[in-house]
């Protein structure tokens, strides 16, 4: 069975208490849970991983390469200024699909620019926990299904 990785940046560890106008009311946990069930459903292993360091997000995509068809991030703020993540993305051969809860692109200026989205295989923005949804769906369709 494929392994996926669903790996969470900074802060989002939060998600239910930060911000909920922004980023909703769902805890990291539920997000987690219903992404496991909907990866299983597919016919993939999930697994999960939140680092709120630049480093920590950087070992788990490394290891990744090993054990992992793909990956779905959320790098959190380092999307915008992590030029080490993006260098971990690009070395690794392994799908890596950009998620966002919000859409970045109506916020700050700031977030407009993802530093990552050139080494990614896509981006997707703007639809709160079915962002990551949407990457298992395009993580699918990329690998050409579950089965080794
Ligand atoms: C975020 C958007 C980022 O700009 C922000 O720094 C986050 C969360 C999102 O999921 O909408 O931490 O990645």
């Amino acid at each position: 069975m494929k392994k996926i990785l669903i790996l969470n940046g900074p802060n989002l560890n939060l998600l239910g208490e930060r911000e909920p106008n922004i980023y909703g009311s769902e805890t990291l946990n539920s997000i987690n849970d219903a992404i496991d069930e909907k990866a299983r459903s597919m016919g993939y292993e999930p697994v999960f991983f939140q680092s709120n360091s630049e480093g920590g997000i950087i070992d788990r995509l490394h290891e990744s390469r090993l054990d992992c068809a793909g990956v779905i991030l959320n790098a959190g703020a380092y999307t915008h200024y992590s030029y080490a993540i993006r260098d971990a993305i690009a070395a690794i051969k392994i799908p890596v699909i950009e998620v966002h809860l919000s859409n970045v692109n109506s916020r700050d200026e700031f977030r407009k620019n993802s530093v990552i989205a050139p080494v990614c295989r896509g981006s997707i923005a703007g639809f709160g926990s079915f962002s990551y949804t949407l990457g298992l769906y395009a993580l699918d369709n990329i690998l050409g299904g579950s089965h080794d």
